[in-house]
């Protein structure tokens, strides 16, 4: 029996935010330097040191922000080594990762650049673990003011008269661990005294997001919230894909079935965190006003070996494919509460959409996901609901759900009616599946249908810097069954996107 989806088009949710499709840019390892910077001088084709490539790379799955610094490092961030002849930067040690030297070389104005190039909208996270309120102010200033004041004018001595906007800004990161190792009731008051210095100089509004829990930590969520909710526009989650146990983490390439569901399972529980944390903040915010902000999520899994274990350089095979489908699917399934998402990271770090080696790039499958998926981004969310059987081992009590789903509409620019995009994931490490996909409430034929799929030979196909399309979008063939429904067929361990146009 086909298993099935009923997408009802009169069940109009929520706008899926464009953000959810973001990314996240550290100083950890090669995501900065060697991934997004080389430097004017490089051999490597650059645009004023951006890499051309991996801008390319960005801008075709249409990236809406980039997060920046970090992560751990921005705890240790003082951004006024980062600005100025690059030559007279303050070296740093890059103490939370590998130890390497940090000479600052990219700082504001090369990031403000990077998101120019990108054309994507800057989060700079603020370091509330060592700095000074005086620093975040100035930084504040220092980016955002256009009239005459002391940060302005040395921004002006730097090269750029005009103030930049910044639509994000995050005030401080996993406070709870190595931004600072604080008690939820300390951070929620150090939130309120930072947040007071974030001011709003210029026209567009800065969003404030607030540090917020680690994976499952309630408590954070609701102490948060509850001190501080009014002063916030966002509030943090972090949660990453392991496949065993945090802290016993496996390769990203050489896993058996029981890997795949064990990694699987866990990719799927952020569908739980996510619930669990808006239902603490429908409490104190019932509008939803303030923004559930995921901004670190994806898997992580040892370092390829032979890397500096700092650099958490590893590989992405179609599994990775599979958990990005998934995550992507329950954040528009929540964008009611979800507003912004930040893969971690964009290049060479952990689940990364791009990888590069010297003059080489290639594009991973979870790129391939981010281009099939970006018809959602500001799409409006359709109800779905499907019928499926699940996936795993039973005997070993390893179970996930045969299916992730998610659709959207938005109207067709060309034609001025409607399309339809849905997106599913088939878990299943070794079946394939028909699939029927019926839309409810039509009002009209279905008149085209089109679809792409992703997959690899085995679940852990890698595309590698000599074979980069093993792992490839390929055309999906969509059967047209009657006046509301197509029909497909699912590989094992795929993801699948099915455009529907009447
Ligand atoms: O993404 C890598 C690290 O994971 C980040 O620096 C930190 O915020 C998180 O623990």
């Amino acid at each position: 029996m086909n298993e099935s989806i009923i997408v009802d088009v009169a069940d109009k949710k929520s706008t899926i935010s464009r953000d959810i499709y973001g990314h996240f840019s550290e100083h950890l390892g090669r995501c900065i330097y060697g991934g997004f910077w080389v430097g004017k001088d490089s051999d490597i084709p650059n645009i004023n040191g951006y890499r051309k490539d991996v801008i390319k790379a960005f801008k075709d799955i249409d990236i809406p922000n980039l997060r920046w610094p970090g992560g751990c490092f921005a705890d240790e961030y003082h951004w006024k080594d980062g600005i100025g002849p690059s030559a007279n930067r303050k070296r740093i040690i890059n103490t939370n990762w590998g130890g390497v030297v940090e000479d600052n070389s990219f700082g504001t104005h090369e990031f403000f650049g990077l998101c120019d190039e990108l054309g994507c909208k800057p989060y700079v996270c603020g370091n509330v673990g060592s700095g000074t309120v005086q620093e975040m102010d100035e930084w504040i200033e220092y980016m955002t003011f256009s009239g005459e004041s002391p940060m302005a004018k040395l921004r002006e001595q730097n090269g750029r008269k005009e103030a930049w906007n910044l639509p994000f800004f995050g005030v401080g990161n996993e406070n709870w661990g190595c931004g600072g190792n604080m008690r939820p009731e300390y951070y929620a008051d150090l939130y309120r005294r930072f947040q007071t210095f974030v001011r709003q100089y210029g026209k567009e509004k800065i969003m404030k997001i607030a540090g917020g829990p680690n994976v499952d930590d309630y408590n954070w969520t609701d102490v948060l919230m509850k001190n501080a909710h009014w002063l916030m526009d966002g509030l943090s989650l972090h949660y990453y894909t392991y496949e065993y146990r945090w802290e016993d983490k496996r390769s990203s390439t050489e896993f058996d079935t029981e890997g795949w569901y064990r990694a699987l399972k866990n990719a799927f529980r952020m569908d739980e965190l996510v619930r669990r944390h808006s239902e603490i903040m429908d409490k104190y915010d019932p509008a939803k006003r303030v923004a559930l902000v995921v901004d670190e999520w994806g898997s992580w899994y040892l370092p390829e070996p032979g890397t500096n274990p700092g650099f958490l350089y590893q590989q992405n095979s179609v599994r990775d494919a599979v958990v990005a489908g998934i995550e992507l699917n329950i954040f528009n399934n929540r964008s009611d509460r979800v507003k912004i998402a930040n893969i971690a990271q964009a290049v060479n770090v952990l689940q990364a959409p791009v990888l590069t080696e010297g003059d080489k790039m290639v594009l991973t499958p979870t790129w391939h996901v981010f281009h099939m998926y970006k018809g959602h981004q500001g799409a409006t969310l359709l109800g779905t609901s499907a019928a499926y059987s699940s996936a795993g081992l039973y005997e070993k009590d390893i179970t996930v759900p045969g299916l992730s789903v998610s659709a959207s509409e938005k109207t067709d620019s060309a034609t001025q009616k409607p399309r339809y995009l849905v997106t599913a994931v088939n878990t299943d490490a070794s079946s394939s599946k028909k699939v029927d996909i019926s839309f409810a409430n039509l009002g009209a034929s279905i008149a085209s249908a089109s679809g792409t799929v992703i997959t690899g030979d085995c679940m852990n196909t890698i595309n590698t810097f000599d074979d980069p399309e093993r792992v490839t979008e390929k055309t999906l063939s969509v059967t047209v069954k009657d006046a509301d429904t197509v029909s497909i067929t699912m590989p094992a361990h795929s993801v699948a996107s099915v455009t529907v146009q009447i």
